[in-house]
């Protein structure tokens, strides 16, 4: 019995390893971890009051980053790229108007344009705490990294465009976006940055938002 119970017990803790997220706190996208004093984490892309907007509908989700101005970041296209008549340029914040272009949050820190510590909102300044300014100096720039991924989106995956049943059913070669697996990943029925990446969860690195082995997470939407 005692045996068995310890099995269970085993198991339970296996399983919940398996589904357990991990947290941003301690990740890359944990700008904190640059300043020497501050310990808030959400606060690079989120606050709680006041946020940035509208035009973001609904103010989601309580964006707190300054937006980049570039206009358009430009659309990946090919000859075989069924979507690609149809797919609008990635426009900043008159995409986000409707939406679905939560790719420009990323690209708030991605394009190198802003700032990453150029907050909309600044926090209160608990005794001792870096304050924002601090922030924008200490953490400037993206980097030189791969990580900044410059104003010009048409050598990336495509983003910021419909897939849908009739996407579908132009490619030949695509699954089904009603599809158990690829529904979740669609953002108001577009394939956006999160389509892919969870930008809270480094578990599959990096920020991806299911393990690629195999190449599993391509696998979910292409028939190849
Ligand atoms: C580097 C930027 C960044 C940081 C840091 C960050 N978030 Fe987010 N968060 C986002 C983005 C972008 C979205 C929009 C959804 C998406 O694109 O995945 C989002 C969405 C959310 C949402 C709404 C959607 C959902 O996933 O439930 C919540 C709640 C949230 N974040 C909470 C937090 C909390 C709490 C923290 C700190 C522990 C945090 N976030 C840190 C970027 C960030
Ligand atoms: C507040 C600024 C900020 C925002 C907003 C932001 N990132 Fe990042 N991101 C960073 C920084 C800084 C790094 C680390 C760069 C480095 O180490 O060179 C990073 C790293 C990454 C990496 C690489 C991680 C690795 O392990 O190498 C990915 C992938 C990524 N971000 C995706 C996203 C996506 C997708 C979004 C939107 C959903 C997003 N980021 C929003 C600042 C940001
Ligand atoms: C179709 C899936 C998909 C989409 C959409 C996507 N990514 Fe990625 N991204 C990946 C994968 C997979 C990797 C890992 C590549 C590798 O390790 O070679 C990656 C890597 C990255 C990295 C790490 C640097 C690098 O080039 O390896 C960053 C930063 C990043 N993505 C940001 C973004 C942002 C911002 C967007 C939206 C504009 C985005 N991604 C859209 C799948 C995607
Ligand atoms: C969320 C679903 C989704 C995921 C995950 C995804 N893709 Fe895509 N991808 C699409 C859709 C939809 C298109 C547009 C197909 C079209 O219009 O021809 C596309 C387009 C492409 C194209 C351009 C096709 C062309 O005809 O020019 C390539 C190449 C590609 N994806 C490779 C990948 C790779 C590699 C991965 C994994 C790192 C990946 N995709 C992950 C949905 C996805």
């Amino acid at each position: 019995m005692m045996k068995r119970i310890a099995l269970i017990a085993c198991l339970a803790i296996f399983v919940a390893s398996l589904a357990g997220a991990q947290t941003v706190v301690g990740s890359k996208h944990d700008l904190s971890a640059a300043l020497p004093v501050s310990q808030r984490v959400c606060v690079f892309c989120h606050t709680p009051h006041q946020p940035e907007g509208p035009p973001q509908i609904n103010y989601y989700p309580l964006w707190n980053h300054e937006l980049s101005t570039v206009a358009a970041y430009g659309t990946y296209d090919s000859g075989t790229f069924d979507a690609g008549t149809g797919g609008a340029a990635l426009n900043t914040i008159a995409d986000i108007g409707g939406g679905t272009a939560v790719s420009n949050l990323c690209m708030s820190c991605h394009d190198d344009t802003v700032g990453v510590g150029t907050l909309y909102n600044d926090p209160n300044i608990a005794a001792g705490e870096e304050t924002p300014t601090n922030a924008a100096t200490l953490i400037s720039a993206i980097g030189t990294g791969s990580a900044n991924m410059g104003t010009d989106l048409t050598n990336d995956h495509p983003v910021n465009f419909t897939y849908d049943n009739a996407l579908f059913l132009a490619d030949t070669e695509l699954v089904d976006p009603t599809n158990a697996a690829v529904a979740p990943l669609l953002i108001a029925g577009t394939v956006q940055c999160s389509s892919c990446h969870d930008v809270h969860d480094p578990t599959f690195l990096p920020f991806l938002v299911a393990s690629n082995a195999n190449s599993a997470l391509c696998l979910t939407c292409h028939v190849k």
